[in-house]
């Protein structure tokens, strides 16, 4: 068939796929920053700039080729594959072949680790959930998990988080089976269970929604100032900083970050990203750079504020839009692997 054709038309045909190929891959313009984001983390005097990932990206080559790039990436969180129904789908069953594989992939590269995590309301397997443990019950089922995962990556995990979502946005305790079972004293038994098993390892409390004034940042700092009080380990408190366009307060976020670390622990941005309502357009994608900048820098301007890790880097691989309908483009690279302006964002923001 294709014989037939004369050569001014197959240059034409060829004309028309240039151009389609062209129109399908730009978009507003996108960064012109090459500075690599980890080193210049680093050169700020920060430990790191990383990415979350999870194990069914790794296939995924051009994706890895960025990721493993340890000027752009110096920190790995795994997405879910540390999470306890990956990790005890069974009471005392143990799997940790998604874990090492991520834990491998940092060590190859001279990444470090932040572990995610131990103990959470969310991805839990049916056998915790389904049965009315006694107290004793679950304080052993809680220490054999944290002791069994922590000693397992003993010596491989910076950071743990220990504890994720433990509030309300109120401020008052999530009720789980862990709190409804044990009063928030799920929370030091966890706590003491991670130190002893790795005294190394930085433990932490992840949470959503402590970058704004309000009851949740105050009742984190209570919960800091009582943890302390009681001599329980707590080394950090981690910002998620799931962001809406737009919605960024440097002056809220800075000051809230100061009355954790004034208790004497250090604070991390740990789930960074900038979600727009869709389609995006030109203007969003500079408001998102702007947004970038802002949170970044607020990080530079906290001394124990230690690094910045985003819920991974890019839009393909991101979990906004699954469960925000109708937001998406969250991320620094597009979904084509591509930088956009956030990425000069976050640039501006490390250099600030
Ligand atoms: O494992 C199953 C798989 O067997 C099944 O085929 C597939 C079909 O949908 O689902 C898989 O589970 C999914 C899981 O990710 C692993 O891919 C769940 O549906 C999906 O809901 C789950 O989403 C994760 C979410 O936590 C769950 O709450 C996201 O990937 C993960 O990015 C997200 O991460 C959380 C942090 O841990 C805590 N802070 C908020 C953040 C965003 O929700």
């Amino acid at each position: 068939m294709i014989f037939s054709l004369g050569f001014a038309t197959l240059l034409s045909l060829l004309q028309v796929a240039t151009a389609q190929t062209t129109t399908a891959t730009s978009t507003a313009p996108g960064a012109t920053s090459t500075v690599p984001l980890n080193y210049a983390a680093q050169a700020a005097g920060k430990l790191y700039f990383g990415s979350a990932t999870d194990n069914p990206e790794l296939t995924d080559v051009p994706y890895v080729t960025i990721l493993n790039d340890t000027a752009m990436f110096g920190q790995l969180t795994p997405g879910n594959s540390m999470k306890w129904d990956a990790i005890e789908p069974e009471q005392n069953v143990f799997n940790f072949t998604g874990g090492d594989q991520i834990v491998a992939l940092a060590e190859g590269t001279g990444k470090i680790m932040r572990g995610h995590n131990l103990v959470w309301y969310s991805q839990l397997p049916a056998w915790v959930t389904a049965t009315a443990w006694t107290a004793d019950e679950l304080t052993s089922i809680i220490q054999t998990h944290v002791t069994t995962e922590v000693s397992h990556y003993v010596g491989k995990i910076y950071a743990w988080d220990v504890i994720n979502e433990p509030l309300n946005d109120n401020g008052t305790f999530r009720s789980d089976i862990f709190y409804d079972t044990l009063g928030s004293s799920y929370i030091s038994i966890a706590l003491r269970a991670a130190r002893a098993a790795d005294p190394n390892a930085k433990l932490y409390i992840n949470e959503y929604n402590l970058e704004y004034s309000g009851p949740k940042i105050d009742a984190m700092v209570q919960l800091v100032s009582d943890l302390k009080a009681e001599g329980v380990p707590i080394d950090g408190i981690g910002i998620e900083s799931h962001y809406i366009l737009g919605e960024v307060s440097a002056s809220e976020l800075k000051a809230n970050m100061l009355n954790l670390t004034s208790l004497g622990v250090d604070v991390a941005f740990t789930e960074l990203d900038v979600r727009i309502e869709l389609p995006a357009t030109d203007a969003d994608l500079e408001q998102q750079k702007s947004d970038y900048t802002t949170i970044v820098s607020v990080c530079m301007e906290v001394a124990d504020c230690v690094g910045v890790t985003v819920w991974d880097y890019t839009d393909k691989y991101s979990w906004i839009p699954a469960s925000f309908p109708g937001y998406g483009e969250a991320c620094p690279w597009d979904e084509n692997l591509v930088k956009k302006p956030a990425y000069d964002g976050i640039v501006a923001g490390l250099q600030s």
